[in-house]
């Protein structure tokens, strides 16, 4: 037998993992599409196991007092998933529950002994959503109170993240990627300080993950503030129906000074326009117009916000078709049996890297006889 060359010296194939989830507290809407899921469903074609988190341990951290809220939310973002083309079918790719997953907590707690507190103190995600607590915009949720689970949950996430390192010693082309929406990468570059604080410390265990933010980076919400959020009540879920989607785009926010159709309209303030630019290439219904032509016919006067929306609505609800499409045939689909596969995966992988953890910080205790 021909032995290859990665075999005689004791090297493997490259491991190349993805990690990355959502927190399940409702239903998906377009910001996540464009900021992430759109990436998601591309990089499942790609040669990377994939391994999507239902982090409904991290919703507890806000919404610990109604779990019957998460366990709704945790269907309903399965099938957004499966809605826009995620596909557990494929060997590639696992759905994660994370409360199944045993091994979480117990690496979380080896790796908040060393994960730098000044960096979640200062961590700007996390004041963000701490600020939105306090002032109780946090909707659907009874807790008025910031908890400790809360404050602690970059941590928990640098586990969930690095659970799946490729197991040392790393080869040249191993990768741990996390595809998420701009808000995560702080929560990224405390799991990498964390994993060099580990690896100095005790041996080289962990790989530094990768992150990949979507197209998007922030979708403006349907009012015209910064972000598309639940709480804010300004979103288009993934599984509005049409009639819905083109009342939520009729009433849109658009240039305040643009009264009637006449008068010269700002393109680049209008959230109408930036969600011709967000999604006009997935529909090819742009009606005769491309995004440049919008924009003129908008500047100049000669295109009025009702046409506009209308075009946005036919548009919207042209990507959003085939998503509603899979959404309803998954609603037939046996959901836990897929929630348990991939959660299962992801505890055999879990077992080996706790394994190499425990081994690195001398938990064995081997002097003691
Ligand atoms: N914080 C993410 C959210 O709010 C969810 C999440 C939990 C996550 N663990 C993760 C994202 C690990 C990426 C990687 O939706």
């Amino acid at each position: 037998m021909i032995l290859s060359k990665s075999l005689m010296n004791g090297s493997r194939k490259p491991i190349r993992r993805i990690l990355t989830g959502v927190r399940p507290t409702g239903k998906l809407h377009l910001g996540h599409y464009v900021g992430a899921l759109k990436m998601w469903v591309d990089l499942q074609e790609e040669d990377y196991d994939c391994f999507f988190l239902l982090a409904d341990v991290q919703a507890l951290t806000t919404h610990a007092e109604n779990p019957s809220l998460i366990e709704a939310a945790v269907r309903e973002v399965t099938l957004d998933w499966l809605g826009v083309g995620l596909d557990p079918h494929r060997s590639n790719v696992h759905f994660v529950v994370q409360s199944w997953v045993r091994e979480l907590p117990e690496l979380y707690t080896y790796l908040s002994m060393v994960a730098p507190f000044s960096d979640v103190r200062r961590n700007p995600t996390l004041k963000e959503e701490m600020a939105a607590i306090e002032k109780k915009t946090v909707s659907l949720s009874e807790a008025s109170k910031t908890t400790l689970g809360f404050i602690d949950y970059p941590v928990s996430q640098v586990a969930d993240i690095e659970l799946f390192t490729p197991p040392a010693p790393h080869q040249k082309g191993d990768a741990l990627l996390v595809p998420v929406g701009e808000d995560q990468v702080p929560h990224i570059e405390l799991t990498n300080r964390t994993v060099r604080n580990f690896n100095r410390t005790y041996n080289e265990v962990f790989l530094e993950a990768s992150a990949r933010v979507g197209e998007v980076p922030r979708l403006v919400g349907t009012d015209g503030q910064a972000k598309m959020s639940k709480s804010l009540g300004n979103v288009i879920q993934l599984a509005d129906p049409e009639e819905v989607v083109t009342k939520k785009v009729g009433q849109m926010f658009t240039d305040p000074r643009k009264l009637r159709q006449g008068d010269p309209g700002r393109p680049d303030i209008c959230p109408v326009y930036t969600y011709h630019q967000a999604f006009g290439s997935e529909s090819n219904l742009l009606g005769s117009r491309d995004l440049q032509a919008r924009a003129e016919a908008c500047r100049q006067g000669e295109l009025g916000c009702v046409e506009c929306k209308k075009e946005l609505a036919v548009a919207l609800n042209n990507l959003l078709d085939p998503i509603r499409d899979r959404r309803a045939k998954a609603e037939k689909m046996a959901l836990r049996k897929i929630l348990e596969e991939g959660t299962a995966r992801s505890r055999e992988i879990g077992v080996q890297t706790l394994s190499a953890v425990r081994q690195a910080m001398h938990l064995g205790y081997p002097q003691i006889h």
